[in-house]
Formats: structure tokens, C-alpha cells, sequence
């Protein structure tokens, strides 16, 4: 990261769509690898082996660490350096229990306010999921989708706070994508969410993302018990 200026003190950067860098390879490998449980929980990453390995100068491996420490998926202590993050049981319950809150309210307020061209941009978003399988791309996806659905319920206070916690499942949600053919039974549960919607079935649409979230939450505790 380059040094911030003074005179640039007041520039507010927008997150946008980081053009494939070295540092993207990078952190889209590990963060792969992380998910397939080929990379364990407490495994050290250090910057020179990981240069070697990819075969690039330790700038783009530096910048994939900091990519991934902001998705919670390593942690970088200043002495022993980058740390595949240990997954809580814990926090995955407080997060699946938050999303349930926030998003069953924003679905409930949305369904009745869905119009022709907001179901189409769910749809679309459903179909890049059946297309694209890569576990780094699922996540950016199944965001999407969900928000296309949120979208239409007017309250951008309350989509900035599911957005938030979608960083925070994020890494836990790769952990179950490589495995029990969750992405499979995922876009089932997501095809009958959609279905409730285009019906003007809030009821249903709702009983539908509450379960699609709680079984998420279900099946990454138990793969922490039991991984693979
Ligand atoms: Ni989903």
C-alpha cells in the first residue's frame, strides 16, 4: 500500500472490482486451498516461501495476506507473521443468528415492493452461480443474489448491515463449498426462495432464507467437528 499524502487526507476510495493482479492469484489460491482444508487452522504462511512457491517477489504475497487478513481468513501477528485463522463455532452462531434477524426483515419488507426487472437480476444472479463453481467467485455470488433480493425493500441502513455480515460469514461459508456438495443443494434452496418471491409469498420466501441460512450455520459447525 502506498503512503497516504496529506493533501489526499480528505479522498474517500470506493470499493470497486479489483482488476486479476498477482496478489489476487495469490490470495485466491490460499483462500482455496483454506476452504478445501489443504491448509489447516494455525498453519504459518510466510511471505518468502509463499514468493518461491508462486514463483513472484514477496510485493503481491504481502498484498494477498492483507487481502485475506481483511476477510478474516489468516490473522498477521507482528512476530510470527501471517496464520490460517482457527474457525469458531462460537462466532459462527452469533454471525448465521444476526443474518437470520437482519435478512428475514429485509426479504419480509422486500417481496411485496419486487418488480419484473428486480426477480430478473436474482435470476441472472442465480445462473452465474450454476455457471461458475470456483469457491473464491461463490461467495462474491451468492452476495449478489441475496441482495438482489433484499434490494427492493427501500432501507439501504439495513442492507449495509448484511452486507457487513456477509464479510464476516465469508470465510466460513468457503469452508462448506468444497465439500457435501453444498453449492448444489444451496441453489435448490435458493430456486424455491426466488419461486415464493415471484409468487408474492413472503411467509414462504422468509421460511425459505430463514432455514437456507440456519442449515448453512448448522453444516459449518459440523464440519469444524469434522472436516471433509
Ligand atoms: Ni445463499
Amino acid at each position: 500500500m502506498a503512503e497516504t499524502r496529506d493533501h489526499l487526507k480528505g479522498l474517500t476510495i470506493a470499493p470497486l472490482p479489483r482488476p486479476r493482479t498477482s496478489a489476487d492469484l495469490v490470495a485466491d489460491t490460499l483462500r482455496e486451498a483454506i476452504a478445501r482444508g489443504e491448509l489447516k487452522g494455525g498453519t504459518p504462511l510466510r511471505q518468502e516461501e509463499l514468493a518461491a512457491r508462486f514463483g513472484l517477489s514477496r510485493m503481491p504475497v504481502r498484498d494477498a495476506l492483507r487481502i485475506l487478513e481483511g476477510e478474516g481468513v489468516l490473522t498477521l501477528h507482528p512476530t510470527r507473521g501471517a496464520v490460517v485463522a482457527e474457525a469458531d463455532p462460537d462466532d459462527i452462531t452469533e454471525i448465521f443468528e444476526i443474518r437470520i434477524l437482519l435478512e428475514c426483515e429485509a426479504l419480509r419488507l422486500a417481496v411485496p415492493q419486487m418488480d419484473e426487472a428486480a426477480l430478473e437480476e436474482a435470476e441472472e444472479a442465480l445462473e452465474r452461480l450454476d455457471n461458475d463453481a470456483k469457491v473464491g467467485a461463490w461467495g462474491r455470488l451468492n452476495r449478489e443474489f441475496h441482495l438482489a433480493l433484499y434490494r427492493p425493500c427501500g432501507r439501504p441502513r439495513l442492507l449495509a448491515l448484511i452486507d457487513a455480515q456477509h464479510n464476516a460469514a465469508d470465510r466460513y461459508v468457503r469452508l462448506i463449498l468444497a465439500h457435501f456438495g453444498y453449492a448444489k443443494a444451496s441453489q435448490k434452496e435458493h430456486r424455491r426462495m426466488l419461486r415464493h418471491c415471484r409468487a408474492g409469498d413472503a411467509k414462504g420466501a422468509v421460511a425459505e432464507l430463514r432455514e437456507h441460512l440456519a442449515g448453512a450455520a448448522r453444516r459449518m459447525r459440523g464440519f469444524l467437528r469434522e472436516p471433509g
